[in-house]
């Protein structure tokens, strides 16, 4: 079964088409992150008007990369939620055209979820019950996974999530944004100990997260070494916060594998392009004696792959969705 499936929940527009939830036929993507740097952060108008421009060029990108005809594909996938309400609002309005025009089922999908689900498609054998983890710019979710389409939200961050406080944390060094990828790379010339920034842990029984705290421990160093007139040692203080951030974020996945006594852990979300993070990851799972899984490279941050991979799975269940689909921004399951 060939599933197109069509993402637009920020700033990242793509299209894919996956056949039986696992062979990638095409998986095209264009960005408009580029017009965003300037203001450190994602504009939702800008990100919008880009998706409006563009999408009907990736989605041809992605039917001649597959080699096939709109009258080929069995059914329609979209990002449903959560996500920038104007921006999810073109691709859902594509995907309703498509699956009214051909006639072909259309299939609303969990942006988060699907994340979880890009590191399915790298295993070579699913296991349940086991562990997701998702870590993004909008989420930090912890969830118990009892098959592709039955993914239970176990905890959460109460306040900032993960990628967010990657990004604010590098305005605060004045990195430039997305913050993620140049605080990986100068942590890896720090030294962690240097500096103690706190963790928080929340209540011992809560698998939920908080990133605000070390975040704003981050700007009051800063600025107190500032008003020292001495340098703020970037790499030390990268080295630190990302130390604290993995901490805090595998001491309550690890505690969730073990009380809900999973065969494999899943991680998906942009901070999952992580390195460091994945070594971690990779060295907790061994000791729990359980396989971890990561999505593909390419496929950590948002692209279509993993929301036509995930759509097989909801259809085969039956899960289909009206022609009234609308957006979902803001879902927290
Ligand atoms: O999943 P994603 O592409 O978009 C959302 O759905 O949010 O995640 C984007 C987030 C950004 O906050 C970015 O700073 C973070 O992922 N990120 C990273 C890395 N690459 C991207 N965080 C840490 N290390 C990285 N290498
Ligand atoms: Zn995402």
């Amino acid at each position: 079964m060939k599933i197109l499936g069509i993402e637009t929940s920020c700033d990242e527009t793509s299209v894919s088409i996956v056949e039986d939830g696992i062979n990638v036929l095409s998986n095209i993507t264009a960005t408009s992150l580029d017009f965003h740097k300037k203001y450190n952060g994602v504009i939702p108008e800008i990100a919008c008007r880009h998706h409006i421009e563009i999408i009907n060029y990736v989605l041809r990108d992605a039917l001649k990369k597959a080699g096939l005809l709109v009258k080929d594909i069995d059914v329609i996938a979209v990002t449903k939620g959560p996500g920038l309400v104007g921006a999810l609002l073109v691709g859902i309005s594509l995907a309703k055209a498509l699956s009214f025009s051909l006639n072909k089922p259309l299939v609303g999908v969990n942006h988060v979820h699907a994340h979880l689900y890009s590191s399915m498609m790298s295993a070579e054998n699913l296991e349940f019950p086991s562990v997701g983890l998702v870590v993004s710019g909008g989420h930090t979710n912890l969830y118990c996974v009892d098959s592709p389409s039955d993914m239970r939200l176990i905890g959460y961050t109460r306040d900032d999530a993960c990628g967010e406080a990657f990004d604010k944390v590098a305005k605060i060094l004045e990195l430039g944004f997305p913050g993620g990828p140049i605080i990986e790379e100068l942590a890896s010339k720090g030294v962690p100990e240097k500096i103690k920034f706190p963790r928080s842990f929340l209540e011992k029984n809560s698998f939920d997260f908080s990133f605000s705290g070390i975040k704003t421990a981050v700007l009051y160093y800063t600025r107190d070494v500032k008003n020292n007139g001495e340098q703020v040692p970037v790499n030390d203080v990268c080295a630190e916060f990302q130390e604290a951030v993995f901490e805090m974020l595998l001491t309550k996945t690890r505690s969730a594998c073990i009380e809900k006594k999973a065969k494999q852990i899943f991680c998906g979300g942009g901070v999952i392009a992580n390195k460091a993070l994945r070594r971690k990851i990779d060295l907790m799972a061994e000791k729990l004696l359980i396989k971890s899984y990561f999505p593909c490279p390419g496929m950590s941050t948002d692209n279509a792959a993993m929301i036509a991979g995930l759509a097989f799975h909801l259809y085969k269940r039956g899960i289909i969705s009206r022609l009234s689909l609308s957006p979902e921004p803001r879902v927290l399951i």
